[in-house]
């Protein structure tokens, strides 16, 4: 993949990028507080799309490719994007990842985070621990003049370490005025490869999907529901970040 396909934003850009961050990680905040045993997954999704037009942005998921909700709401043995429903309720002892993206005038902003629901298992918190750390194991190496399979590495090695497995069929993403742009960012090392150079300007969406088994999944028939083969757990974790003209990275969703 060459580096010129990558789009380096303005600092104006930037500052729009920075509100649509700003207000994702509150839609996330705010979230986090409604996860509770009896929930139905359809409820999520409504207060997190209320919460998203309050602040005068557009949920970017809704209707993209024909993703008929605003939040991905994944429980358990589904890693991502999760469809939800009504019928659909979290239970004492699950895990749920909630997914979601907002556009600020033309700007997107991309997040993911795990939650526990009630009381969790030892290990599902382990394992929603491990994939939070994943990230910041990964961001230490984006850096401008490091290669962007730096972070894929260091964060599939963390991960790895802590006797989980890093999901291999989907991966994060350039972010900008598009929801996904270039360059595809594995979370784990591609071979002979070190990908393209960072440099500053660029923005990504860096989103490790972690399992507790192994790391193949399948697609379900409603065509969106990835699941573990194995029917372990899985957790997800994903911040939009820029690349600083110092070259340091920014996280822009926190
Ligand atoms: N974070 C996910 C991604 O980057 C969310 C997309 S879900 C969709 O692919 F509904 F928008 F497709
Ligand atoms: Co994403």
């Amino acid at each position: 993949m060459r580096n010129e396909m990558i789009k380096l934003k303005s600092e104006h850009e930037i500052g729009l990028m920075r509100e649509a961050g700003k207000i994702l990680a509150e839609v996330h905040n705010r979230l986090s507080e409604i996860i509770e045993p009896g929930i139905s997954t359809l409820e999520i999704d409504r207060r997190g799309e209320e919460w998203i037009r309050e602040f005068g942005c557009i949920p970017s998921f809704l209707n993209y490719e024909g993703y008929p909700a605003s939040i991905c709401v994944s429980i358990d043995d589904e890693v991502v994007h999760g469809i939800p429903k009504e019928n659909v309720i979290l239970r004492e002892g699950d895990i749920v990842s909630l997914d979601a993206g907002v556009i600020y005038q033309g700007y997107h902003s991309d997040a993911a985070r795990t939650h526990a629901v009630g009381r969790i298992s030892e290990e599902n918190q382990r394992l929603i621990e491990v994939t939070r750390q994943s990230f910041f194991e990964g961001i230490k190496y984006a850096v401008a003049g490091n290669h962007l399979y730096d972070i894929s590495a260091a964060i599939q090695k963390y991960v790895e370490k802590n006797g989980f497995s890093i999901v291999r069929d989907l991966v994060g993403h350039g972010i900008g005025s598009h929801l996904h742009e270039e360059p595809q960012i594995p979370n784990f090392k591609p071979r002979f490869r070190r990908g393209p150079l960072l440099k500053p300007g660029m923005t990504l969406a860096i989103e490790p999907m972690v399992n507790a088994g192994d790391w193949p999944v399948w697609f379900l028939d409603d065509d969106w529901t990835v699941v573990t083969q194995d029917g372990e757990n899985s957790a997800h974790y994903e911040n939009t970040i820029y690349i600083r003209p110092n070259g340091e990275p920014e996280i822009l969703s926190l």
